[in-house]
């Protein structure tokens, strides 16, 4: 008897051993799984690390390929393009005009109603998203489409389609244009995922002017500017300090008020102003210097434009929220943490970047909107709140990266034009501000007006690069609708002088 109960005593101790290492074993595995999701988390963030020391490096990379790129055509990745805006509007337009806006995901038609004063200023606006179908199908739909929503505008606002008055309409088309004119210009090639390939290398004005008539509009394209030219145009309206404009949006891009004898590359060209808008299409810009991830090279090689726009493709709205799913499916390959690998995750923008701001900005306790994100938009469901952290860290490290290289962009344009306070005199150990002239910054778009945490993150690099005593003269400021607006301005400003003031000799 005491045989039998040596026996099953020892039995239920080896079954217990056996128990105990099996548990032990599991928690081992999985605390090395999770370590490993963590090693993810790591070698992300040294790889997005922007000290400002790098941050100045590409401060100074970016000044010295916008000379580049001013010098000589396709000097430098950055285009630097020529607007043929040598004037911006003063307050002193009259009439009503148009406002066309496209380039983003939504689509903008303006009347604007100018009293020669600024603050006689009425605006009427109809935002419409684009399908996207028509983005990448033929140019003929895409413009049918903008000129049908023009003509329901004008219809609205009692201006007789038939009026023998030609309006006057200032086209936005935010895509890399030649420009030939102030109202005429080229596509270089299509960004943010719009590939109508019948367009590239079309006279852009020129098919909407088309298209207005073949509608019997009584419409004239007085300028075709880029939305950033728009933003700028607003900005100055209401603020004559205001020298550059930038967007963070969908895409990413700068312009700014340049001297004409600073534009090499166009010997002669003369304006009455003395000066000209030049449009960078910073999206472009690459420097060595600029953090990069394996995540930012599958995403740039899976992309259409490979190779292109690699700023945009760290900054702007089409791409932050990818660069966040990849890093999640990384982790979750990785790790059973996140349980079975989800096709979802492997869904190519799967994860807007409007739903990765509000993880990012989740405060509650529970991170209750993560995990609600997660379950119906990439359909990860009962993750782990300490798993939900490691996501909204991955939001920070990708916003954050973002955000910082954006204010290294902003700086590396008022270096350009001596704005920078590098020209300041130094008393002591502290720079006099005596000479640092107010410098506003116009800016539009989702990813700075929307995105709190993107926007802080922003400020603070603009600070940290250009210490506290010259950040205190540089204002960003927002213009509400300024692409949009900022065109029916311009056609304002532009209308009866055509490109006139613009001459090269
Ligand atoms: C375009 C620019 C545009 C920017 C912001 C970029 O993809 O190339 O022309 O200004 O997006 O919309």
């Amino acid at each position: 008897m005491a045989k039998v109960v040596l026996g099953v005593a020892v039995g239920v101790a080896v079954a217990a051993c056996a128990v105990a290492a099996l548990v032990v074993g599991r928690r081992v595995r999985t605390r090395r799984k999770w370590k490993r999701v963590v090693g993810v988390l790591k070698e992300l963030e040294e790889s997005c690390e922007t000290t400002v020391g790098r941050l100045r490096q590409v401060v100074d990379a970016m000044a010295v390929e916008m000379h580049a790129g001013l010098a000589s055509e396709g000097g430098s990745k950055l285009k630097m393009l020529l607007t043929f805006v040598d004037n911006l509007p003063s307050g002193s337009e009259k009439g009503t005009f148009y406002g066309l806006d496209l380039g983003g995901t939504n689509f903008r038609v303006l009347r604007v109603e100018l009293g020669g004063q600024r603050s006689s200023f009425d605006r009427d606006v109809a935002q419409q998203a684009i399908p996207p179908r028509l983005m990448t199908g033929r140019s003929e739909d895409l413009f049918d489409f903008i000129a049908s929503s023009l003509q329901h505008l004008v219809e609205k606002g009692n201006d007789s389609e038939q009026s023998p008055i030609i309006k006057e309409l200032g086209f936005t088309f935010s895509f890399p244009v030649k420009q030939t004119s102030v109202s005429s210009g080229i596509l270089i090639k299509w960004t943010k995922g719009f590939a109508i390939t019948d367009m590239v290398g079309k006279e852009v004005a020129g098919v909407l002017q088309q298209t207005l008539a073949r509608k019997g509009l009584n419409m004239q394209v007085a300028v075709l500017v880029n939305n950033t030219v728009g933003t700028l145009a607003l900005g100055h309206y209401h603020d004559a300090d205001t020298v550059a404009a930038v967007i963070i949006g969908t895409g990413t891009n700068a312009c700014y008020w340049e001297r004409t004898d600073a534009i090499i590359k166009c010997q002669g060209l003369l304006t009455t102003s003395g000066g000209m808008v030049v449009n960078m299409e910073w999206g472009n810009f690459w420097s060595s210097h600029m953090p990069r991830t394996s995540y930012d090279i599958e995403l740039d090689a899976e992309s259409p434009n490979p190779n292109d726009q690699g700023f945009e493709k760290m900054i702007s709205g089409m791409y932050l929220g990818d660069i966040v799913r990849r890093v999640i499916l990384r982790m979750s390959q990785e790790s059973d943490v996140f349980g079975p690998v989800f096709s979802s995750l492997s869904v190519p923008f799967a994860l807007g970047t409007p739903l990765m701001a509000a993880m990012h900005e989740d405060d509650s306790p529970e991170l209750t909107k993560v995990a609600r994100i997660l379950k119906d938009d990439l359909k990860i469901p009962d993750l782990p709140l300490k798993a939900r952290k490691l996501v909204v860290k991955v939001c920070d490290v990708v916003a954050r990266r973002a955000a910082r290289l954006a204010a290294a962009g902003i700086v590396g344009i008022l270096k350009k034009i001596g704005r920078d306070g590098s020209g300041c005199i130094r008393v002591g150990r502290t720079r006099s501000d005596t000479k640092m002239r107010r410098t506003v910054v116009a800016i539009e778009g989702s990813l700075y007006t929307q995105y709190t945490m993107f926007r802080e993150y922003l400020h603070e690099a603009l600070h940290e690069i250009l210490g506290e005593d010259i950040a205190q003269h540089v204002i960003l400021k927002v213009t509400e609708d300024g692409s949009g607006t900022g065109a029916a301005l311009l056609a304002a400003s532009h209308s009866s002088k055509s490109v006139d003031n613009v001459q090269l000799l």
